[in-house]
């Protein structure tokens, strides 16, 4: 018994800003974002387009695919560092919106590893018997929590949203994963305004507490580390060799820490997915637009062997070890 994927969405911003939109804006060059990112433009929401209408239409999108009613949803997961607002959760703002009138409705924070995280949440609650159905979405404006006078920051973040819907299944599906944590690095990469500890008030504001800050560099070590020792992991539980994976599907965070864990994992660039260049980081979004983009793409066939892996603020990280089950349609079906 286990659990996959049966229908998949996303939806992102109209809005493209480019490298050099934000060499205008700070002192930066679109060699340099590129250079030391890979990255090229990002999608930016414009006013209207929330962490909740995006993980909606994403939301619509995936049942649509997996021909699935709203009503039969028995749980509504999203995945978000940037809600709608602190309460109510976003997922329950999506719960309505959609006319899942049968889902309970929770939003999950592991910040970039969210995602990934869901997906484990997911086929908990499945394998259980506690929902046949659960929607997951990761959906994210980082533009509304970047700061974008910040040039080390502001340069890598874009908004966006995905979903899955995922189901029971008798063979394939998630076969392993690998979570973790580590909160000793918490400070490497937080929002320290606005919570319990700092709540929001003139100084907070005054200090830019409200925006993200992070250490790249250690951030950069840890991600790359962390990618390795949780893919690995999560293949080595599910029985699977490195040269057995079809597609490695990372959180695009940069470029360069997916070349530089995909060589210590020995995957050629054939076998990685890669649009970070088109989107930067949406942090739990990313994951599910790869897979959305991967399966338009015609990168992912059933059978094939694929491992998901997230990581970011937490520090925490998660890797899925899946073997896809679906037939994906062509463009034209
Ligand atoms: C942020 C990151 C791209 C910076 O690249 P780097 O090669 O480590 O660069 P450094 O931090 O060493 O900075 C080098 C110099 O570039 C400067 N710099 C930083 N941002 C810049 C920008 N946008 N444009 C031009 N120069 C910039 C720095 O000020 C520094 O200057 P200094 O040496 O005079 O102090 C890299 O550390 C990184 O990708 N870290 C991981 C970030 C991440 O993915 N976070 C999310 C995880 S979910």
């Amino acid at each position: 018994m286990s659990t996959t994927i049966v229908g998949w969405g996303k939806a992102v911003p109209k809005n493209v800003r480019s490298n050099a939109e934000i060499a205008s804006m700070v002192d930066t060059t679109d060699e340099w974002i590129f250079s030391r990112t890979g990255i090229r433009e990002r999608r930016i929401a414009t006013e209207g387009e929330t962490t909740f209408t995006l993980g909606r239409d994403a939301a619509e999108r995936a049942l649509t695919r997996a021909r699935i009613s709203a009503a039969d949803v028995d749980m509504v997961i999203v995945a978000t560092l940037t809600p709608e607002m602190p309460m109510p959760a976003t997922a329950s703002l999506i719960q309505d919106a959609i006319g899942a009138s049968r889902a309970g409705a929770f939003d999950l924070n592991a910040a970039c590893a969210g995602f990934a995280y869901g997906m484990e949440v997911a086929r908990a609650f499945i394998d259980s018997g506690g929902a046949r159905t659960v929607l997951l979405v990761g959906s994210e404006t980082m533009s509304r929590v970047i700061d974008w006078t910040d040039r080390s920051t502001c340069v890598l973040f874009g908004d966006g949203a995905g979903a899955v819907v995922m189901q029971h299944v008798d063979h394939g599906g998630v076969r392993a994963s690998s979570l973790g944590s580590d909160g000793s690095g918490s400070h490497l990469l937080q929002i320290a305004g606005g919570g319990s500890r700092t709540p929001v008030s003139k100084q907070t504001i005054a200090d830019r507490l409200h925006f993200l800050a992070m250490d790249g560099r250690e951030v950069y070590k840890f991600a790359v580390n962390a990618t390795v020792s949780s893919a690995a992991t999560a293949m080595a539980r599910a029985g699977w060799s490195p040269e057995e994976l079809d597609l490695f599907i990372p959180h695009q965070a940069n470029v360069r820490i997916i070349k530089a864990a995909a060589r210590r994992l020995h995957l050629g660039t054939d076998r990685v997915f890669v649009n970070a260049h088109r989107y930067g980081n949406t942090s739990s979004a990313s994951i599910p637009i790869a897979l959305c983009e991967a399966l338009e793409q015609g990168r992912v066939s059933p059978g094939n062997r694929l491992v998901l892996v997230g990581f970011g603020a937490g520090l925490s990280w998660a890797a899925v070890a899946l073997e896809w089950t679906m037939t994906v349609p062509t463009a034209a079906e």
